[in-house]
């Protein structure tokens, strides 16, 4: 292996991201835990990933379940100990996985000792975090809207002034410019680092860096708040942060895995961040593909349906756009987002498994390091929540009392919830079919979907033909197919409204995948698809393809025959 692929030994990898809170709880409290992972760790193994990326297990109020840190350096009492994570870390490496942590440092919790401190005018931390005099009303400094509702400035009583926070208002956000917080940053990852974790997942890192002036946001329609997003996102020192952090933590030298988490980026910056020769991050997570079932960017509640044209171009415009320069993440799910096969595919009873199956078929088949969120390997779907009180995410309760605030009908905020909320990734994940799904012994912290006693890993593993065995393979025809890792991307039939078709080229080597993303049948197209025999199925939803179409949610992956050698002139 050469250097450069030694180091970036994650470009052939596979991620999995655990929400601890909802993976499986140990001890009865109704909440997920780390010995609840390690207890599942050969469940991974057999899956066939290579990374368990964690969400936050740090100490932490949990306003924002454990996305508000009070400490960098303790685990939640809630999810164990520091001996629970080093025994994690142990047993994932004792079975050839590695670990990466979730990295949340634009902000803090207000209970972090930092901005308790920064709460004194007269502190020397007082500059760690973002301090404004009110406006000339008394009300908050700017106009800015908070990711999670409201304004994104709140009034501290103590020195009068207020302090900023793009997410809750116990998530005040950290001010980047100053170089004792960055120290303290690199210190705090140098440590875990040291203690054996394997890479980084930077949480709302395109934040860390702001304008140097700022000014009131642009307000949308029907809004009383400024959408101030140049002024808050990818700063003139985002580059210098980045560059920096990877030389003082040693990125490279200790071969991190290490993902941005980049909301709104373009390629053009995408470029320059995961582009090796500069040193920033391994790959950035993208969010077009994401925008596109709402009625507008950043109108995340208002629901549309997706058209296919344009999520298959978000995907291509991506992988021209880094080819051969940075890297891609690939993923369909996380914690903040609702499950792809109720989101973009089709949950009935007849179309789940074959929807999840070709939805995992299109996005494994990229070029990118792909990322599955656990139970989307069993094909668990949006959960079945229908009152208020079901719900427990931050987000989604802020949304709802701002709603009705608003004058909009209970009935169509419940069913932007149903649609979009993040707890429908949050629901306990399903081990077998038992009351709570195996999940925990006590009562969930969040309802448990009825559909478990269908959908759970015990009866996946025990069928052939489950969605988790067809993940198994797909993970294990990266490992084996360097043209699934490196090879070139076209995309084919751009404006088709079901087929989703696509080349990936490796020298001789050619793949066509090619998939029917639609619950009726689509006749092949007689043109735009490559011809010719010799192709070998490699994966497939429906066992060897019919002549002349696709069924319903049928997806295959064909080696195609390499082109006859020119005839030699004798
Ligand atoms: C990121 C996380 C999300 C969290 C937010 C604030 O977007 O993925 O879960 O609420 O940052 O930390």
């Amino acid at each position: 292996m050469t250097a450069a692929a030694e180091r970036e030994w994650w470009r052939s990898a596979v991620v999995y991201q655990i929400y601890p809170r909802s993976f499986a709880d140990s001890d009865g409290d109704g909440i997920g835990d780390l010995p609840g992972i390690v207890d599942r760790l050969d469940y991974l193994h057999r899956l066939g990933v290579d990374v368990v990326w964690l969400s936050p297990v740090y100490a932490s109020p949990q306003d924002d379940n454990g996305y508000d840190i009070s400490d960098y350096y303790a685990i939640d009492p809630v999810f164990g100990t520091l001996d629970d994570l080093d025994r994690l870390i142990d047993g994932l490496h004792r079975r050839g996985m590695k670990l990466m942590l979730d990295m949340v440092v634009n902000h803090t919790s207000d209970e972090h000792p930092w901005f308790v401190e920064a709460r004194d005018p007269a502190s020397p931390k007082r500059d760690w975090y973002w301090w404004r005099p009110p406006a000339a009303d008394g009300g908050p400094p700017y106009n800015w809207a908070s990711v999670f509702s409201g304004s994104a400035w709140t009034l501290d009583e103590r020195s009068g002034e207020y302090y900023l926070h793009l997410y809750g208002a116990k998530q005040p956000d950290l001010n980047w410019e100053n170089p004792g917080v960055r120290q303290a940053m690199h210190r705090m990852m140098r440590w875990w680092a040291d203690r054996g974790v394997d890479g980084l997942r930077l949480d709302a890192i395109n934040l860390i860096a702001k304008a140097d002036e700022f000014a009131d946001g642009p307000t949308p329609p029907g809004s009383s708040y400024g959408i101030p997003w140049d002024l808050v996102a990818y700063g003139p020192r985002l580059d210098q942060f980045l560059a920096e952090l990877h030389r003082e933590v040693g990125f490279t030298e200790r071969k991190l895995i290490t993902v941005g988490e980049t909301a709104g980026v373009t390629i053009e910056q995408a470029r320059r961040l995961t582009d090796p020769a500069r040193r920033e991050l391994g790959m950035v997570f993208t969010f077009d593909h994401l925008d596109l079932d709402q009625k507008a960017v950043g109108a995340k509640w208002d629901l549309a349906e997706v058209e296919l044209p344009l999520l298959k171009r978000a995907f291509a415009r991506w992988q021209d756009g880094l080819a051969g320069v940075g890297w891609n993440s690939l993923y369909w799910n996380n914690h903040d987002q609702p499950r792809v096969v109720s989101r973009f595919g089709d949950d009935s009873a007849e179309h789940r498994v074959v929807s999840a199956k070709t939805l995992a078929t299109v996005l494994h088949l990229h070029q990118g390091t792909p990322y599955v969120y656990q139970g989307e390997e069993l094909g668990m779907t949006n959960t079945a929540y229908t009152e208020i009180g079901h719900y427990r995410d931050l987000e989604s309760l802020n949304f709802y009392r701002d709603g009705l605030d608003r004058g909009l009908s209970e009935e169509a905020l419940l069913r932007s919830l149903a649609g979009r909320s993040r707890d429908n990734a949050r629901a306990p994940m399903h081990w077998d079919d038992s009351p709570q799904a195996g999940f925990s012994d006590g009562t969930p912290w969040i309802g448990v979907n009825p559909n478990h006693v269908i959908i759970n890993a015990l009866a996946a593993e025990a069928d052939p033909d489950s969605v988790f065995h067809y993940y198994r393979k797909l993970i294990m025809l990266r490992h084996a197919e360097p043209v699934i890792v490196h090879g070139r991307f076209e995309l084919l039939l751009p404006d088709h409204d079901q087929l989703w078709a696509f080349t990936r080229t490796l020298d001789q080597d050619r793949l066509l995948v090619i998939a029917n993303c639609s619950s009726v049948p689509a006749p092949l197209p007689a043109e735009g698809l490559p011809g010719g025999t010799g192709t070998t199925t490699m994966i497939s939803t429906h066992g060897e393809p019919e002549a002349g179409q696709l069924r319903p949610w049928e997806s295959a992956v064909l080696r195609l025959a390499p082109p006859a050698p020119p005839h030699q002139l004798s």
